[in-house]
């Protein structure tokens, strides 16, 4: 574990004189292959090299293959028989949007004379039902409509029903939710601890009558009991009868004590955001998402029939292809196509709509679950996903996801923003097998995860990999003189190496370590990280020759340097940590710049031309 905060005393640095410095270099040619630990966030850019890439081929073609046996499984985990769907694999990047696609029709779909007015086949653009997915765009539209401003004030602000009420747990905390407490953001991210749904989903009043209730074991209530809803699943409650019912229920938990799914957030939230804005919630998903991003096969609400997948045995209404939510249509109504939600993720990902900062927000947790690899945002459901095949399980990848189920439609958005990539998947059947959305995700994942990885380490290779020096030192070197260094990278290793840095005869490579460490021998590893902060400038081969200028730009990566003489705590100590990397970073200057901050300027043509160290004053060109 590298020290946080360590000073390293004069004294302590005067103990190395030349001959010592000597010893420790000997000491440092045999390496071992204890991991590496990354900050959190990609390891390499994000690969662009899809096509090229032959880990990414040899992934393509394992999922053609286990799709194509995939959909002659009948057992009860697939039921390709009478489960019909569709999926995409999508970019951010331009040339390759899709990377891969599949689309499958149940034969009994295919066959049957009941298509309900529906499509006969899926394919990119077949319409199916979204169930909470919708919360995306519900949430997307607020972001889009008004940021987060709002996010930490009380949702009584813009809701005066709940004004009204707010006061009431005060004296009752297990009776009344503390609606004054309940920020906007608490319903967004799952925190308000109110309940699931009001009179809809899972209310057995709704769906059973008072004999079937009582043989479950339920009480015969009076059917002028004031809790008993007159309204929910049909017909719908109307804005007073919603509130005036919810307003007795008990809470599950008082605001932010922990996460608790919560339907009626995403009603409350759409009343909101339609007091701020003065206009109807639909229409300012259409006027902030929809047509933006051109979504023609998205609705809100009443979808066209004949570009829907509508399943057999029965009617629409079995399919509850036609059933609407009501007021409660921003929690779970919705429908789209693979196609859209691919456009969706992209939008997202690319922050077309929102600011890069905000996008940043958005894809950050806000609290943790039970499962130590899970975790919820606003109101994505986070996976932690552990690369066992590269760098010895020391690179999390977090995945961002919103699934959704509603009648016999199952959906799922995935994103994974480390690599600008998605996976959007659709469902129907009349029998849907459990999970169904997230086992197809299980499926492309496997494959498709260490492809990435390694596209991306392969990318990075091509483009930094090399020798750079400061032998034909030019202006832009005020440093030292004769230094050097090379870029490579390794499959089982995260981001950019640096080997044999030597800056003006010291060897860098090893005393950037020890200097990080606060400690010496070590077995010193450096790795460089992408930041993500890039600057654009003018081009540099331009303005030596004098022809206007292309731009390039200046990238800036991060170093963390690792004494690999540190043994893994495997398995993990209580508190003890052996990836803290994060609290480490800059933990050295000179001359108030970071010896662990690199700059590398990129021409127009995208190639690599200078790699500079920000404390060493010092830019070496690529060899
Ligand atoms: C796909 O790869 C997995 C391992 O990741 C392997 O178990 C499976 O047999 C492969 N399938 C095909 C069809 O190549
Ligand atoms: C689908 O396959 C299962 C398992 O073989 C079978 O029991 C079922 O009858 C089939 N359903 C249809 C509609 O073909
Ligand atoms: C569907 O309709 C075709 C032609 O109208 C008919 O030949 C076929 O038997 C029907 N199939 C079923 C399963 O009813
Ligand atoms: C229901 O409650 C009302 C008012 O308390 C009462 O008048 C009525 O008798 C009750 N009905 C039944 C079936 O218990
Ligand atoms: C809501 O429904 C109740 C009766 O169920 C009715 O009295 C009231 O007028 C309705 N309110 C609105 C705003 O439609
Ligand atoms: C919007 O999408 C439709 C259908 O996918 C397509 O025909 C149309 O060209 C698109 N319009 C724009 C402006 O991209
Ligand atoms: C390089 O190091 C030598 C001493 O080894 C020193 O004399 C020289 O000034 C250094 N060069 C620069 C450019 O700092
Ligand atoms: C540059 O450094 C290398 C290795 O430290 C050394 O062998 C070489 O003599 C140095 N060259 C100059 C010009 O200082």
């Amino acid at each position: 574990m590298l020290s946080h905060g360590t000073v390293v005393p004069g004294s302590w640095l005067n103990m190395f004189g030349t001959t010592a410095l000597l010893l420790f270099l000997l000491a440092t040619t045999c390496a071992t292959a204890a991991p590496n630990c990354p900050p959190l966030g990609p390891v390499f850019e994000k690969p662009r090299n899809f096509k090229s890439s032959a880990a990414i081929r040899a992934a393509l073609a394992n999922l053609t293959e286990t799709f194509q046996a995939r959909d002659e499984d009948n057992s009860a985990a697939v039921r390709a028989n009478i489960t019909s769907y569709s999926l995409e694999v999508f970019s951010i990047s331009d040339t390759d949007p899709v990377i891969f696609d599949w689309h499958h029709t149940a034969p009994a779909h295919a066959s049957s004379n009941i298509t309900n007015g529906g499509v006969k086949k899926t394919d990119a653009d077949t319409v199916y039902r979204l169930g909470s997915l919708t919360k995306i765009f519900t949430v997307y539209t607020w972001l889009v409509q008004d940021g987060d401003v709002k996010w930490n004030e009380p949702i009584t602000k813009y809701v005066p029903e709940l004004a009204k009420a707010a006061d009431k747990a005060k004296d009752d905390p297990v009776g009344n939710v503390a609606w004054g407490e309940v920020t906007v953001g608490s319903l967004a991210e799952q925190l308000s601890g109110a309940v699931r749904d009001y009179g809809l989903m899972g209310e057995l009043t709704q769906t059973v009558d008072q004999n079937t209730a009582v043989q479950l074991g339920f009480p015969a209530l009076n059917s002028s009991d004031p809790t008993l809803p007159k309204c929910g699943v049909w017909p719908h409650c109307n804005r007073t009868e919603f509130f005036s019912g919810l307003l007795q229920v008990y809470p599950s938990y008082a605001p932010f004590t922990t996460p608790a799914y919560t339907n009626t957030g995403f009603q409350i939230l759409a009343y909101a955001l339609e007091s701020i804005k003065g206009k109807p919630f639909q229409t300012l998903m259409e006027e902030s998402i929809l047509r933006p991003l051109n979504l023609s096969r998205t609705f809100y609400q009443k979808a066209v029939s004949n570009l829907g997948i509508i399943p057999g045995p029965g009617t629409p209404s079995d399919a509850q292809w036609d059933y609407q939510l009501g007021d409660e249509n921003p929690t779970g109504n919705m429908y789209s196509s693979v196609r859209d939600i691919s456009a969706l993720g992209r939008s997202i990902m690319r922050s077309t709509l929102l600011a890069p900062v905000l996008t940043n927000r958005w894809l950050k947790p806000a609290a943790l679950t039970s499962e130590p690899n899970a975790g919820v945002g606003y109101p994505w459901g986070i996976r932690r996903i552990v690369l066992s095949s590269v760098t010895n399980g020391k690179r999390v990848v977090d995945a961002y996801n919103k699934a959704g189920r509603i009648g016999y439609y199952n959906s799922l958005l995935n994103l994974l923003p480390d690599y600008g990539v998605g996976f959007s998947v659709l469902l129907a059947s009349p029998n849907l097998p459990a999970n169904a959305n997230f086992n197809l995700a299980d499926v492309l994942g496997e494959q498709l995860l260490p492809a990435l990885e390694e596209a991306a380490r392969e990318q990075a290779q091509d483009t930094y990999g090399g020798s750079y020096s400061n032998s034909n030192s030019n202006s832009n070197s005020n440093g030292v003189g004769n230094s050097s260094l090379k870029i490579t990278t390794q499959p089982d290793r995260p981001g950019l190496g640096i080997e044999n840095w030597v800056s003006n005869g010291t060897d860098m490579q090893y005393m950037a370590t020890v200097l990080a460490a606060g400690y010496a021998p070590v077995i010193p590893s450096i790795r460089l990280y992408p930041t993500g902060l890039e600057t654009v400038i003018p081009g540099e081969m331009d303005r030596k020759n004098g022809r206007a200028a292309t731009q390039g730009k200046r990238v800036a990566y991060k170093a963390v340097f690792e004494d690999l003489n540190v043994p893994s705590r495997t398995p993990p100590s209580m508190f003890s940590t052996d990836c803290g990397s994060w609290v480490s970073l800059t933990g050295v200057t000179f001359g108030s710049m970071p010896l662990d901050q690199f700059f590398f300027v990129v021409d127009g043509s995208g190639k690599v031309v200078s790699i500079e160290n920000a404390a060493l004053r010092m830019v070496m060109r690529k060899g």
